[in-house]
């Protein structure tokens, strides 16, 4: 493998940019120079980078050329600017924003579900999917391979950190706050999130369902390759630091047993089988995925109710697999065609 690879991360100050730094180090990816870029609130900053300094500069004002592969977490409007500019100057870019995400010339990929998609990418833009959509299919690609998903029904329950460091601040300050007797005071969330649940993540769509609960329509279509899978999601923010958890029902076109299914998923790639029917034989946010890279899946039973349809609960680290470790394994499917 090439030692000299330059590699840019674009949002690097932020909660997923701070997790590539990190991921990139732990895996031993050659990074031969690294790139650390924010805004120039943050340039000048320094930040850790495999037990060295890197120094923050800022997005607006660094030149591109020699980069070879940049990683993007600092929002769409940021990606939709930059990552072109990126891509024109020689880098293949990794956007984990949904800018790009749905344009039909930018491949979307969950490393163990379609990393075959990498190399279609004429426009030296990959899209890393929203983080609901990625742990989901690492779970059920095998199932949808083995036994074919007509319908996908899902609710979510997901982590603060999804929303940014700002989020991950609100709903210490707020716990704290609260047990202190003092009003909560919401600012990156529409209401209160401390010891509360809040149905509604993005902006509301003219169909009634919001936006995140959309990418998990289209971003499921477009991964599996089928547009005819049907997917009815609901998307609950709850006051979990890290990690996002889905309960999940699947229709089958062929019948799948809950005992194949468990089966099938202890040698899928990527997934972590925990699933005894006793206290604490589950996997939750806090005792299994935070800051851990499987997929977690659990609470796998035949759905009574329907003859083809089989119940599972799936947690992951959504900052970790659902956005930083993801964009990495792009990286390194990248760097194997070299
Ligand atoms: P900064 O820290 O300088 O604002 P998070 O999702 O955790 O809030 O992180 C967002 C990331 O996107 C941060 O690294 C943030 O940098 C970066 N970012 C936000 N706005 C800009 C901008 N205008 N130019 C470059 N980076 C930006």
């Amino acid at each position: 493998m090439n030692k000299q690879i330059k590699v840019a991360v674009v949002g690097a100050t932020g909660a997923v940019g701070e997790a590539m730094l990190a991921i990139l180090a732990e895996r031993n990816f050659p990074v031969g120079e690294l790139v650390a870029l924010a805004s120039e609130r943050s340039a000048g900053q320094k930040l850790k980078f495999g037990g060295r300094d890197v120094v923050v500069q800022d997005l607006a004002t660094f030149d591109p050329a020699g980069v070879d592969i940049a990683l993007f977490s600092a929002g769409g409007s940021i990606s939709k600017e930059y990552a072109p500019k990126f891509a024109a100057a020689g880098a293949v870019v990794i956007d984990n924003s949904s800018a790009f995400r749905y344009e039909p010339d930018v491949p979307l990929v969950v490393s163990e579900v379609n990393p075959e998609q990498v190399r279609n990418r004429p426009r030296g833009i990959i899209a890393n999917p929203n983080c609901s959509t990625m742990q989901m299919l690492v779970a059920l690609a095998p199932i949808h391979r083995k036994a074919g998903i007509t319908r996908i029904n899902v609710a979510t329950y997901q982590s603060v950190s999804g929303a940014g460091r700002s989020a991950l601040e609100e709903l210490g300050r707020q716990t704290a706050g609260i047990l202190n007797f003092q009003d909560p005071d919401p600012q990156r969330f529409p209401v209160q999130i401390a010891f509360n649940l809040i149905p509604h993540i993005d902006d509301f769509q003219d169909n009634g369902y919001t936006r995140e609960e959309m990418k998990l329509v289209w971003e499921t279509r477009k991964i599996l390759g089928d547009d005819a899978i049907q997917v009815n999601p609901t998307a609950v923010r709850v006051p979990v630091f890290y990690g996002h958890s889905e309960a999940v029902n699947v229709e089958t076109r062929e019948k799948i047993s809950a005992a194949e299914v468990r089966a099938l998923l202890q040698r899928a790639p990527g997934v972590e089988v925990v699933d005894e029917p006793k206290a604490g034989g589950y996997p939750t946010p806090v005792t299994h995925a935070s800051g851990r890279d499987p997929v977690y899946v659990g609470r796998i039973r035949d759905d009574y109710s329907h003859p083809r349809a089989i119940n599972l609960w799936i947690v992951s680290d959504n900052i970790r697999k659902g956005a930083a470790l993801n964009a990495v394994q792009i990286a390194e499917l990248v760097l194997q065609e070299r």
